[in-house]
């Protein structure tokens, strides 16, 4: 297993969610860390719970905006690992219903944007470092009605690494597919009801509860550290696929 203790880690979504969670796995384990996002407040913030000693760097940058992104991995300059969180909500509406415009948007936020950092970081990443980008549950358990959007653009991501784990080898490229972890988005998304679907949700799943970002870092964690995987998708989901 490679050791992250000083190795760079860019994390485009560290501001975040599950994006901040493998910041701070990472930080733990001795990494210095390049923090990438939209809102510079986030990053600030995001920067000052971490601590770490002038081993968190903030970056301000759209990931689907080319001069944004190539301008922030020509300032961060060569790295190790690269870990992708960013993305938006997912569209939810019954495909009769489909808003062409927001379905657009959304597969700029995930998809295209995914391509673009992977665009611009192969240029100054080290060779045999890696990339992970996240995909998540909704591939395999879509929301009915309503989730067919979401589940075509994850289950995407699968396919998106195989083929560029063989394009950039010997880097290797893998992807986390969390189920529900409890972050911002899923605010943004159901509001109040919040409570009772985690409520609901955890009385179902094999280990009891819903995940914190901390426990879906260590997929992240080891994507980057083992040698050995390449072209992979690491479910992290306390069972979810199974109920
Ligand atoms: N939470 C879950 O239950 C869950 C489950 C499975 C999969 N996922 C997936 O995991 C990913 C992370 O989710 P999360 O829950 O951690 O969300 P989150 O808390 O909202 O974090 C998203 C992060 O991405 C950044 N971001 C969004 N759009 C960006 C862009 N265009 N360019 C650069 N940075 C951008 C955000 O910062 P700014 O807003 O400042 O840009 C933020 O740091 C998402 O793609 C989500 O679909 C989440």
């Amino acid at each position: 297993m490679a050791q992250l203790m000083g190795k760079k880690i860019v994390v485009v979504g560290g501001s975040s969610g599950i994006g901040l969670g493998v910041a701070a796995a990472a930080l733990e384990r001795g990494a210095e860390l390049v923090l990438v996002g939209r809102s510079q407040d986030k990053l600030l913030q995001a920067q000052r719970s971490l601590g770490g000693n002038g081993r968190v760097k903030t970056v301000t940058a759209d990931m689907t905006r080319q001069a944004e992104i190539a301008a922030a991995f020509a300032g961060i300059g060569t790295f190790d690992h690269l870990v992708s969180t960013a993305g938006t909500p997912p569209p939810g509406d019954p495909i009769g219903e489909t808003d062409a415009e927001m379905v657009r948007r959304f597969v700029d936020d995930k998809l295209i944007g995914a391509v673009l950092v992977a665009k611009y970081a192969v240029r100054t990443l080290t060779a045999g470092g890696s990339m992970t980008f996240t995909s998540g549950i909704n591939k395999d358990r879509p929301p009915v009605p309503g989730g067919a959007v979401v589940s075509a653009i994850a289950g995407a991501f699968s396919y998106f690494a195989r083929a560029l784990a063989l394009e950039l080898a010997p880097s290797r490229v893998n992807i986390v597919s969390p189920g529900w972890v409890d972050t911002p988005m899923f605010d943004e998304l159901v509001g109040e009801a919040k409570a009772g679907y985690f409520a609901e949700m955890a009385a179902r799943l094999p280990v009891g509860r819903i995940a914190a970002p901390s426990d879906v870092a260590p997929a992240y964690l080891y994507a980057m550290e083992s040698e050995f995987m390449t072209g992979e998708t690491i479910h992290i989901d306390g069972g979810q696929r199974l109920i």
